[in-house]
């Protein structure tokens, strides 16, 4: 038997039964939902990291979690880690994995680095240079003839990170980064990250016994992620690719077990969903995308201006937005923010108000107490995802006018 084709037969025999240790990466400020969702799952040893979280599964709970998770930006499968601290240690490591369990000579392969050390004062670039050198070196050694490199759409994904003498050699089983649940194919000026806007549904506490509104909605991408919480719509479904299907151990009849296991799970909806724009272009967007996730049904998109709305459903009701900010739209901000504490208090008390926004000082303009403030990210951008507690009744909306929030 030839040694090739022996290392990726006993490479999967295996993968299958075993399990290993995979890394979950995410946006700051999200590892807690991540660590949540996975436990929720299934994962084992689920540990949190700054914009990762760590745990253990089998082949099949990889594919689950690709297929799942909400707030997870790629999914890695570490290779090796070990200590290295310069340029021809980290050659030698690399050429010390068995590459032709994960690569062929015919197929194509991409780097991606990140290195924090004061042991390499190269930059990261120069650094996956150097490890695209030890893998083609590799395979040109052992079978003269070396794969490709794609930058752009490559087989297999290779991470490289190295955190002060520490590195660490992973392969990406998700491709292009999870954010892109394939149902976005219409977007408005300033949209939200699925995985971010997930993130804030699910820090909410909104499980869909709740309704639901986004009064500003653009794309509709916080609806989508609502709906698709309150359903139990798995995250990637949409998704047409991910990397893991080009790996020598992919086992499509698990990925389908466990793709139509998991449809199984998907529940009826049992709360409203609204939301508005004032833009018609954004509502035409919105219903476009939520047709691209089949959840056309059951989530109504109106042309309203928000700050002559008032509230048309009852019962507990989570208000949810990304109201446009200085940086991308140009508004007045502290007329805009005053309004949206007006029309909260006004038009929506007994509601429960959660908005994000990278104009931190804007803030203060909404006028309410705030009873809760995250940090979180929006691309680069430091934001606040505050929340207002509406009361009803005796226990009036407090209106705090001058209150720097
Ligand atoms: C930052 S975008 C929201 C992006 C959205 N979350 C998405 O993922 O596409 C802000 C949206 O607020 C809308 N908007 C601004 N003022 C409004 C108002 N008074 N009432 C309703 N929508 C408004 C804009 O048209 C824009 O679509």
């Amino acid at each position: 038997m030839p040694v090739a084709f022996y290392n990726v037969l006993l490479y999967k025999i295996n993968s299958m039964a075993k399990d290993f240790s995979m890394v979950a990466t995410t946006l700051f400020g999200l590892e807690g939902v991540l660590s949540q969702e996975l436990q929720q799952l299934g994962a084992k040893n689920v540990k949190e990291g700054i914009r990762n979280v760590s745990f253990e599964g089998d082949l099949g709970f990889l594919y689950k979690a690709n297929l799942s998770l909400r707030t997870a930006i790629r999914i890695l499968k570490p290779l090796k880690k070990t200590r290295v601290y310069d340029e021809k240690e980290l050659y030698q490591q690399i050429q010390r994995i068995k590459w032709e369990r994960y690569l062929d000579v015919d197929s194509t392969f991409a780097i991606n680095a990140v290195v924090n050390s004061k042991h390499f004062t190269t930059n990261s670039h120069y650094i996956s240079l150097k490890s695209k050198d030890a893998i083609a070196d590799y395979f040109r050694h052992k079978y003269s003839k070396r794969p490709n490199v794609d930058i752009k759409n490559p087989d297999v994904r290779i991470h490289i990170h190295i955190q002060k003498e520490y590195l660490t050699i992973s392969i990406d089983s998700s491709g292009d980064s999870l954010h892109k649940r394939g149902y976005r194919t219409a977007t408005n000026i300033a949209p939200i990250n699925e995985v971010l806007a997930a993130g804030m549904v699910l820090l909410s506490g909104f499980t869909g016994d709740e309704n639901f509104i986004d009064p500003m909605c653009g794309s509709g991408t916080i609806l989508i992620e609502a709906a698709m919480i309150a359903c139990n719509i798995p995250a990637n479904i949409n998704r047409k690719k991910f990397a893991f299907e080009n790996w020598k151990d992919y086992d499509e009849e698990l990925f389908f077990t466990i793709h139509d296991a998991l449809l199984k799970r998907i529940k009826s909806l049992h709360c409203k969903i609204m939301g508005f724009d004032k833009a018609p272009s954004a509502v035409r967007k919105a219903k476009q995308n939520l047709i691209n996730a089949n959840l056309e049904e059951f989530v109504g998109v109106h042309h309203v201006n928000f700050f002559n709305s008032k509230k048309e459903v009852f019962g507990n009701t989570i208000i949810m937005f990304n109201p446009p900010y200085g940086e991308r739209l140009s508004i007045n901000t502290e007329e805009f923010y005053k309004n949206i504490g007006d029309t909260l208090k006004n038009h929506y008390s007994g509601s429960v108000a959660w908005i994000i926004t990278s104009d931190i000082q804007a803030l203060k303009h909404v006028g309410l107490r705030t009873s809760k403030r995250i940090p979180l990210r929006n691309a680069s951008l430091d934001c606040r995802f505050v929340k207002y507690e509406l009361y009803e009744g005796t226990r009036k909306a407090k209106y705090l006018n001058n209150e720097l929030n």
